[in-house]
């Protein structure tokens, strides 16, 4: 191809016995610049990849920059710009593995379906909102379904919300600083007036406990992954001009809503048969992440039943709110509990779609 830039995609290691090793994996690399590829992009893993398949998309579980260093490698072996791939959507670690000389290039594939405004964002130096690694989008996508994102409710259906807008001008107050209530305040704090109260002392919501269990979604769960999101979350909502008052319950002090035109009910949901508080304490102390109790955890029946059946949404408990003239909004798990994807997306929903 004389009049087109060849980029050429290798993966470099198969990880498996009797898979493509690292030595064979560069020279292939060595050989297809010499035979004229333009530019290398350099990634690894295969289906039959071991521990799993996942590796090709590393999971949480796995560091950022996971097949840096065999871009590095190749690099230094090679005449033509290598570009890197693999967790690299932290803008300091993508900055780095440049900067570094690592990479000439890097490339984002999970990042930019969690993040479209990623390269502008990063730009401005405003807080992203990070993909958690959790592969929900490439695991649905291999069951047959279309592209979607735990995080952004707009992936794979953008069009739903082209040109459409939610509240402006409003005093909105969001009750929950849960992956919901945040969501939504990210999304709306620009054009109204936004306060999130929090019951408790720090924001995270459910995200905090999931980040404690043994699987999140179809992956192993890595907490700093969850806590990384929520705190960029935090940093979005704050850039956006929201507010946050923490340990503050409106629900025993109604009169701090008296100022506000909307109250979004992001309460998420509470364990039926008071099994809360031995949840949260079995989370707490990581013991479900023991052998044994977290394959019991695991165990999908007992995860579904655990999102589904043992909870219920908290709305209704808020009913006194209702006041003549004041809208109330209900996202996440506050109306039916669920999956954080089902939540967040109607996050997405309230705060973008005409109400
Ligand atoms: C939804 C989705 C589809 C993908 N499809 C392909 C593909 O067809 N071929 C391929 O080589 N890689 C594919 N990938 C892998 C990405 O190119 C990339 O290597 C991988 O997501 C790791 O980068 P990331 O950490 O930035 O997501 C896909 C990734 C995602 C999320
Ligand atoms: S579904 Fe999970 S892995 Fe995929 S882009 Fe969204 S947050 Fe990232």
């Amino acid at each position: 191809m004389p009049d087109l830039g060849v980029v050429y995609r290798l993966s470099v290691e198969d990880f498996f016995p009797g898979g493509l090793p690292y030595s064979e994996g560069r020279q292939i690399a060595v050989w297809a610049a010499a035979a004229g590829a333009d530019a290398l992009h350099v990634t690894a893993g295969h289906y039959r990849s071991l521990p799993s398949a996942q590796i090709v998309l590393p999971p949480m579980r796995f560091p950022d920059a996971t097949f840096l260093d065999f871009a590095a490698d190749v690099k230094r072996h090679v005449g033509v710009p290598v570009i890197a791939v693999g967790r690299l959507g932290d803008p300091a670690t993508a900055a780095e593995a440049v900067a570094s000389g690592k990479a000439d290039f890097i490339a984002l594939g999970r990042t930019l379906v969690a993040e479209p405004q990623w390269v502008d964002k990063v730009r401005r130096g405003a807080p992203i909102r990070r993909c958690l690694a959790c592969n929900t989008c490439i695991n649905e996508m291999r069951g047959g379904a279309r592209i979607g994102c735990v995080v952004n409710g707009t992936a794979g259906r953008e069009s739903l919300f082209a040109g459409r807008r939610g509240p402006r001008g409003e005093r909105i107050a969001v009750l929950g600083a849960g992956p919901a209530g945040l969501t939504y305040a990210s999304l709306v704090g620009e054009d109204n007036s936004v306060t999130v109260f929090e019951r408790k002392a720090q924001a995270g919501g459910a995200f905090r406990y999931a980040g404690k269990a043994p699987m999140f979604q179809d992956v192993e769960t890595d907490e700093t992954s969850l806590a990384r999101y929520i705190r960029d979350m935090v940093a979005a909502c704050e850039a956006n001009g929201v507010e946050f008052r923490y340990a503050t319950d409106p629900t025993v002090v109604p009169e701090l809503l008296a100022p506000f035109d909307r109250i979004v009910l992001a309460t998420g949901a509470e364990y039926r048969f008071g099994s809360g508080p031995l949840v949260e304490w079995l989370l707490d102390r990581s013991i479900a992440r023991a052998p044994g109790i977290a394959r019991l955890f695991a165990w999908p029946a007992l995860r579904d039943w655990l999102y589904y059946r043992a909870r219920r949404g908290t709305a209704e408990r808020f009913a006194h709110l209702l006041q003549p003239g004041r809208r109330v909004t209900v996202i996440g798990d506050a109306a039916r509990a669920g999956k954080s994807k089902q939540a967040i997306a109607s996050a997405f929903e309230a705060a973008l779609l005409d109400q």
